[in-house]
């Protein structure tokens, strides 16, 4: 059985998708793609069916050279049971996610994106989606920041 990673956001189509792929693209160049697995969800539902954002992609694509797939989802209560370690990408996201988790049973799989960080000293991912360019490649930054950490971790 994969390990199952589960990165969380707002809308799902900027930071958690963007998490997702750069932790897919770390797991392909060290040939874990088949024991760790990952998957992302917004905790909101506005933006469900759409692709990552255009403007997160082009951060992707021009920081990294990859290309953001999927295709958001809003979380819903079984993705607590399903997945073993799910990362909250803000403080909202975290409070969010344990809404869903009422009688506290998966508490200590959900934690912070950025407790993983090495480089950056933030303790949230931000929100990019009402700024501008150099948003998108902040949190490029910092995600590959926090998945380096984070491979290291779950490996
Ligand atoms: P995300 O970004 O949570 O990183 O996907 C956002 C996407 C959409 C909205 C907010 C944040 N929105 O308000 O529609």
């Amino acid at each position: 059985m994969p390990y199952k990673l589960l990165f969380v956001c707002l809308g799902n189509i900027c930071r958690s998708p963007a998490a997702e792929n750069i932790m897919n693209y770390l797991l392909d160049k060290e040939n874990l793609n088949g024991q760790i697995v990952c998957d992302s969800a917004g905790t909101g539902g506005y933006h469900i069916g759409s692709p990552p954002d255009q403007r997160m992609a082009i951060a992707a694509a021009s920081k990294l050279g990859i290309k953001l797939r999927g295709s958001a989802r809003q979380l819903q209560k079984s993705d607590l049971e399903d997945f073993d370690l799910i990362l909250a990408m803000d403080r909202e996201n975290y409070q969010d996610i344990l809404v869903l988790d009422r009688h506290g049973k998966y508490y200590e799989k959900v934690q912070l994106m950025c407790d993983y960080c090495s480089q950056h000293t933030v303790e949230e991912v931000p929100d990019p989606y009402y700024g501008g360019t150099q948003g998108f490649n902040y949190v490029i930054d910092i995600l590959l920041d926090a998945c380096t950490g984070l491979l290291q971790e779950v490996k």
